[in-house]
């Protein structure tokens, strides 16, 4: 098992790859084919708010947390003069109350995280914060390609075991994750999700 990262040292000394400063063209995609309907949105494991940002200057009403309180200062000043709608939250995934149900939950790299933390904890957690009918698009590290350094990867059984006790998967593909250097993108599995 990958040893857990520790993500406010991480943030600290800017060992942060996957904050590409760009929202997510995965995201984009999803989002321009109509796909994610509703109002609430919960970013969980937001980091520094790039997607929280460009989603509430879209018009959704967004809620994005995260662990690490320096990348929430980081999103709240991001977001300042940009947008006003967005409710940045120091919190953690597996533990405090998520709010809601969101009619939306979004992640980039924060499922492939949390499955090997706490699998049951995070679970309960995505019970908490949807209803019948939420969408949830999950951008995750994909096993196909495990590169070092990369993200956590997660095979598609491995997917379907997890998730599909408690979401319907409407779309599962591959995509490429952007960072922040141009010759490193790793592979991805993009999960379009709806609960049951
Ligand atoms: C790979 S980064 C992705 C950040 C952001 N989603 C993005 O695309 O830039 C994973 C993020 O999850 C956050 N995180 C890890 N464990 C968490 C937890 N238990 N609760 C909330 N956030 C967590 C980390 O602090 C980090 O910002």
């Amino acid at each position: 098992m990958p040893e857990k990262p520790d993500f406010a040292e991480r943030y600290a000394s800017g060992n942060t790859p996957w904050d590409s400063g760009t929202p997510s063209e995965e995201l984009l995609r999803v989002l321009k084919a109509g796909k994610l309907t509703g109002s609430t949105l919960l970013d969980f494991g937001c980091g520094t708010g790039t997607n929280a940002i460009e989603l509430a200057r879209r018009g959704f009403r967004v809620t994005a947390t995260d662990i690490v309180p320096q990348a929430i200062q980081i999103a709240r000043d991001k977001a300042r003069g940009v947008v006003t709608q967005v409710d940045f939250r120091v919190a953690d995934t597996l533990r405090d109350d998520p709010g809601g149900p969101y009619d939306i939950l979004f992640d980039r790299g924060v499922y492939h995280c949390l499955r090997t933390e706490d699998l049951k904890a995070f679970q309960e957690f995505l019970k908490r914060a949807t209803r019948t009918g939420s969408w949830w698009l999950s951008l995750a590290g994909n096993s196909k390609e495990d590169t070092e350094p990369g993200p956590p990867v997660v095979s598609e059984k491995e997917i379907r075991d997890e998730l599909e006790p408690l979401f319907d998967i409407v779309e599962l593909r591959e995509f490429r994750f952007a960072t922040n250097k141009s010759d490193f993108r790793p592979l991805g599995w993009s999960i379009l999700m709806r609960r049951k």
